[in-house]
């Protein structure tokens, strides 16, 4: 730990701390004025853009909606079992599970997957 330690600048520190904490990261994209008010209670973990508050929870920016809304679906009707989850969902309507899929799925994914220039794949043509 100590060795791990020495290294870091005042604000690492700083960032790490705030993370533990459970400061929600700082967005960019979305603020809390813009999330519809069915999302209000999932952005304290899922992030108001989707992109989770720790990597506890799963990020949904970027997801399929068709894949959201059959996930909400199965937590609803436990097929899927999350206690969290499933407190979260039970009283969901299903045009409020199409809602936070569509709202879910728009926000931009933290992470991305460039479009490789060259690959294995396109060499030699
Ligand atoms: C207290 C924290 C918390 C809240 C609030 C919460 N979730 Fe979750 N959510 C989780 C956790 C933890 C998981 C992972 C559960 C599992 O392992 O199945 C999860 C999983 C999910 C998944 C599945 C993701 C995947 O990749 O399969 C979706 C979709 C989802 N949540 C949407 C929502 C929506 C929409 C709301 C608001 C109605 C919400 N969540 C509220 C903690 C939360």
């Amino acid at each position: 730990m100590h060795s791990q330690a020495q290294e870091l600048s005042e604000q690492d520190m700083t960032d790490i701390a705030a993370f533990f904490a459970g400061t929600p990261l700082p967005s960019g994209h979305r603020d809390a004025a813009q999330v519809p008010q069915v999302a209000g209670l999932c952005v304290s973990c899922h992030g108001a853009d989707g992109v989770g508050i720790t990597p506890l929870y799963p990020t949904l920016a970027g997801q399929h909606a068709d894949y959201i809304a059959r996930s909400l679906d199965e937590y609803q009707k436990g097929a899927r079992k999350n206690l969290i989850m499933a407190s979260f969902v039970a009283k969901l309507t299903s045009a409020q599970i199409e809602a936070l899929a569509e709202y879910f799925s728009k926000q931009e994914p933290a992470l991305q997957t460039l479009p490789r220039a060259y690959s294995r794949f396109s060499a030699g043509q």
